[in-house]
């Protein structure tokens, strides 16, 4: 199976780590055999259609901070590369946007329209246009999978889609930002909202600009995609109603009363939203630092809650490779959902 990774960031590099390293499990037991033949980061590409050395790509990137300079660079770059390879599938990894879903959202197009199955990491694309996007796999018949894009490497998405057939999922409510979570944990312990946000950059939790966690944004991006897929909706990021921790208070008083403030994605029949909310600290969501945990709560089951590590590197990157044997068993006509 031919690949092209879009993306050479924690995800990309951690996802070409684990190809090297699990590549005799895969071989042995999935019969798969992925081959890197392109891979492109924000300024520069490597193209070879007998295949890549993806430690070499790994450790090149790593030292120089960018491709330039090894033997297989090529002019081509973004959507022309997708769609001048002859690859399989389109890996994605590149930064999740939600203004207009770019580079993303063209790679997957690209990919789509030259008959390459898409794995991708990156939310940003299916927040804004998932209902478009799954109808267009759809007619194609070709593949669109995204297990990284929700939890990081807990697999939520896949739990939906294997374990809650036949069944209906009435409501969803969730803690989907590890960012927000570490801060409002931090802030239980008595500091204040810069010092937490300022911890949590340091830590690596946070990014520079860390509007897109605080402000909700990726919370709901999450939400729009677990909603379309556990309860059939056609939302997209526009219908979500968002409001992120900002100004947010946890008083002592508050916690005395066993409870605490946490920042909440819920969908149900009324509609999207993200916004603060007090929860009992004995509520399966009152999660601590940077952990995510979602409820389902179903209409025949009753409730299930997952809880795990949201992000990472590594995490992602297996979530990808789920994805890719998902892939490489389902055009074997084994299905992996029993
Ligand atoms: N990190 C996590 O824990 C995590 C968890 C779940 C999902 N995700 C999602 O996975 C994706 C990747 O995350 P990350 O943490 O790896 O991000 P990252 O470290 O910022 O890496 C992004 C990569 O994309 C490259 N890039 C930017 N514009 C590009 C373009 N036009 N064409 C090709 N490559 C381009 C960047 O190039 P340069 O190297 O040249 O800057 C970089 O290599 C994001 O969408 C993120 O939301 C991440």
């Amino acid at each position: 199976m031919r690949l092209v990774l879009m993306g050479l960031g924690v995800v990309g590099k951690a996802f070409l780590r684990m190809l090297v390293e699990k590549a005799p499990e895969l071989r042995y037991k999935y019969g798969l055999n992925p081959t890197l033949v392109a891979v492109s980061d924000s300024r520069s590409s490597l193209y070879n259609e007998r295949g890549l050395d993806p430690r070499t790509v790994v450790d090149w990137k790593s030292r120089k901070g960018s491709l330039s300079g090894l033997i297989d660079e090529v002019d081509l770059r973004g959507a022309d590369l997708v769609r001048e390879v002859e690859a399989e599938v389109l890996i994605e990894a590149t930064p999740s946007n939600f203004r207009d879903g770019e580079p993303g959202l063209s790679h997957i197009k690209a990919a789509l329209n030259t008959g390459k199955h898409v794995i991708t990491a990156n939310k940003g694309p299916l927040a804004l246009e998932m209902p478009a996007l799954i109808e267009m796999f759809r007619e194609s018949g070709l593949r669109l999978l995204f297990s990284g894009t929700v939890g990081g490497g807990t697999p939520f998405v896949r739990f939906v889609r294997s374990c809650l057939i036949g069944e209906r999922v009435l409501v969803i409510r969730g803690v989907l930002n590890g960012t927000t979570n570490y801060i409002l944990t931090r802030m239980e312990m008595g500091i204040s909202f810069e010092e937490a946000l300022t911890e949590a950059q340091r830590l690596g939790y946070a990014e520079a600009d860390p509007s897109n966690d605080i402000d909700g944004w990726d919370s709901a991006a999450k939400l729009v995609i677990l909603s379309n897929l556990a309860m059939e909706s056609d939302v997209t990021l526009r219908e979500v109603e968002v409001s992120g921790i900002r100004g947010v208070e946890i008083s002592r008083e508050l916690l005395s009363w066993g409870k605490t403030v946490r920042l909440i994605a819920s969908a149900d029949k009324s509609g999207l939203r993200v916004r603060p909310e007090v929860v009992e600290r004995t509520d399966p969501l009152a999660v601590s630092g940077a952990m995510n945990a979602v409820s389902f709560f179903t209409e025949h089951s009753g409730r299930h809650t997952l809880v795990g590590k949201g992000a990472g590197g590594e995490e992602t990157a297996t979530a990808i490779l789920r994805d890719l044997v998902e892939l490489k068993m389902s055009l074997s006509g084994v299905s992996s959902c029993s």
